[in-house]
């Protein structure tokens, strides 16, 4: 047996005894490695006389693939063995409870929104939207609340910072829904309409009942013929459906908006009883939202003939919904992102929103 063929047969045999990975490496090294023999053999055929080289080199090369291969099936068998033996010591019981798993909930805003907006749908109302940063003619010149009306201060309206030099309108985040009214009308083929828009609005006002983002909802109809009794029918059946009171009763009481003519402010019938309260009974009224029929001017604004068209609108506060409907004292609450605190307003995801899963 010649050189070589020692020198692989001590590789086969470590190789076959080796009983770890590690060790597997480490015969690697001792062969193949840098420095290792059968490297070091190799280097040294670059300084062999021609003819040795002719027959060592080949040589050299078929011991190096060989154990190189040899490693590989040895690496794969005990890999195996690994498994195998893990398998064998680790098992697993199935009849274990599973871990908890956290589920989210829904907020009580995204629910409540969610049950208006199937209220309306079922009366044949649509979703509109706008955006929430709004040029001030939208806002409030085109509803009727031109520059030194007072209805103007008494929004505390957050302006967005804007070049002078520019331009362009003074631009605010809008402080209600009411411009996706105009926005919605100017459109070709605007009116006639039903339609509601849910979203966020600004106000710097910040208080247990104020927070300087909260949500809206507008309500817009626009026909040839609607009147102020439809107005109410209509709201009728919203606050019905909504609270969930099939005889709940309503106030229209007289007041003003400069985009409505006449406007009205609702109320409904309620009870504060021991701190709780009750709606559809007693001696108490509830302020919800605020109404009208649409003015003239607003009409007119969004180039709608105001001798053809007339309609009603509304605007209530959707958080100011969910803090009736179920309770919540705090509208700050709302918006902290306390999960405890959504965890025990919240709704269960499973249990699709719709106008009667909040209350059962
Ligand atoms: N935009 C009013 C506000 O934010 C609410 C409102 C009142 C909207 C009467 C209307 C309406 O459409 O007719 O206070």
């Amino acid at each position: 047996m010649d050189d070589l063929d020692k020198i692989k047969q001590n590789y086969l045999n470590s190789i076959s005894t080796a009983s770890s990975l590690d060790d597997l490496e480490q015969i690697r090294i001792k062969g193949l490695g840098k420095k290792g023999e059968v490297t070091s053999l190799m280097k040294a055929i670059g300084s062999m006389e021609e003819s040795e080289r002719r027959v060592k080199a080949p040589k050299l090369n078929f011991l190096k693939t060989e154990i190189i291969e040899e490693i590989e099936k040895k690496k794969l068998l005990i890999t195996e063995e690994n498994i195998n033996k893990r398998i064998s010591v680790e098992w697993l019981d199935v009849s274990r409870p599973s871990r908890p798993s956290q589920m989210g909930k829904i907020h009580p805003i995204s629910q409540v929104t969610e049950e208006v907006v199937e209220i309306f749908s079922n009366l044949g109302f649509s979703i509109a939207e706008g955006p929430q940063i709004e040029s001030d003619w939208y806002n409030f010149d085109a509803l009727n609340i031109p520059p030194e009306h007072p209805a103007r201060q008494e929004f505390d309206t957050f302006y967005v910072d804007s070049n002078p030099d520019s331009g362009s309108p003074p631009h605010v985040l809008r402080t209600h829904t009411s411009p996706v009214q105009i926005r919605h009308m100017e459109k070709e083929n605007g009116v006639p309409c039903r339609i509601i828009v849910p979203g966020k609005v600004f106000r710097s006002d910040y208080d247990q009942t104020h927070t300087p983002m909260f949500n809206q909802l507008e309500g817009l109809a626009i026909d040839k013929d609607l009147t102020m009794s439809h107005l109410k029918w209509t709201l009728e059946e919203f606050c019905r459906a909504f609270f969930e009171v099939e005889d709940l009763e309503l106030r229209f009481r007289s007041s003003h908006f400069p985009f409505t003519e006449p406007s009205a402010e609702v109320d409904i019938r309620c009870s504060w009883e021991d701190g709780i309260l009750k709606l559809g009974q007693g001696e108490s009224w509830l302020e919800i939202l605020g109404s009208g029929m649409v003015h003239p001017k607003v009409l007119t604004a969004c180039n709608v003939d105001s001798n053809c068209y007339q309609g009603f609108a509304f605007g209530m506060g959707i958080d100011r919904l969910a803090m009736l409907k179920y309770g919540i004292p705090d509208l700050r609450s709302f918006f902290e992102g306390d999960v405890r605190w959504l965890d025990h307003y919240g709704f269960d995801p499973l249990n699709i929103p719709s106008t009667n899963s909040g209350l059962r």
